[in-house]
């Protein structure tokens, strides 16, 4: 299958297949990068309450000069704002001083208190529950919702009482962490993935693997292109390349098709280099039910 340039939600709604991840991507730098971005053909920008840098995302999709309604910009309810989620939904569209979101994933089934500890009083589900309500109530608000970090341990918790479905699961996503086993539930529920870190973040060991350096001089691209491209080479899949560097941006868009062998080795990777950038423990509130971290 030659590689997406996107994908449908089930929504009905189109979202471009590459995005630009501002994770880590500090505000000095982000508003530059979004703009250079968007100047330069990405249609695609993921940010997070919980990144602090929606401001200045902001600014810098006004700076490019692309129509609002010709992007689709993704933020997350912060896991401290998960009491008052409208409150917090208000907030984030003033920062990024748009009317809407092409879609507002939950950032992580973790209820957090301000002051950065588990709020183990509160469950996640009734967030969940009062995200359907502005969904279901403000379609001029809310073109989509979705979810981010979610096991299939917590997805069969979710599933059993949600209204709506969510559109998307963003997770860590890369040789190293391929999460089969949640791809694979998200995939036959029609629930689109969003890869983040797809390069491992920085400073990451899968830039000189020698499986990745292969494939990426056979094609004559960048470590970056093979790692990014092997989402947008399978279906239901978008992914999020961070980078604040301008040379990268660019470079970072050229998606290659892989053969389904490349794509085998890339995922014998992870038996060998097992790795995540992020792990969920940071949460207080343990592995999340993923396999990998019990
Ligand atoms: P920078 O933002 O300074 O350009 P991930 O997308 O997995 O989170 O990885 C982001 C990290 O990878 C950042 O440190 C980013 O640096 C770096 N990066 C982004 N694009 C490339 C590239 N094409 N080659 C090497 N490193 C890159």
């Amino acid at each position: 299958m030659p590689a997406t340039t996107s994908v449908i939600l089930n929504t009905g709604a189109v979202m471009p297949t590459v995005g630009l991840g501002t994770w880590k991507s500090k505000p000095g730098q982000v508003e530059h990068a979004v703009e250079f971005a968007l100047k330069n053909g990405y249609k695609h920008i993921d940010t997070a309450a919980g990144y602090q840098n929606e401001t200045e995302v902001g600014q810098g999709i006004k700076a490019s000069g692309l129509p609002r309604d010709q992007m689709f910009l993704t933020t997350k309810l912060d896991n401290s704002d998960q009491r008052h989620p409208a409150k917090a939904l208000e907030a984030s569209l003033k920062k990024l001083d748009t009317t809407y979101l092409d879609l507002w994933l939950m950032h992580w089934p973790a209820p957090m208190t301000r002051d950065g500890q588990a709020d183990k009083e509160h469950d996640w589900l009734d967030t969940w529950k009062t995200m359907e309500d502005l969904y279901l109530s403000h379609p001029e608000k809310l073109k989509a919702i979705g979810v981010s970090n979610f096991s299939v341990e917590y997805f069969e918790r979710l599933l059993k009482v949600a209204r709506v479905v969510p559109a998307v699961n963003q997770i860590e996503l890369h040789p190293s962490c391929p999460q089969d086993d949640v791809v694979e539930y998200c995939q036959n529920k029609g629930i689109v993935m969003t890869a983040y870190s797809p390069l491992g973040s920085d400073n990451s060991p899968l830039l000189k693997n020698e499986t990745v350096t292969k494939i990426a001089a056979k094609y004559d691209v960048q470590p970056a292109n093979v790692l990014i491209s092997l989402h947008a080479n399978k279906p239901m899949h978008t992914v999020l390349p961070k980078s604040v560097t301008n040379e990268r941006i660019l470079n970072n868009a050229k998606i290659i098709d892989l053969t389904p062998e490349e794509i085998g080795e890339l995922h014998d990777i992870d038996k060998t280099h097992h790795f995540r950038a992020c792990h969920p423990s940071w949460t207080g509130f343990g592995g999340l039910g993923f396999p990998d971290c019990k």
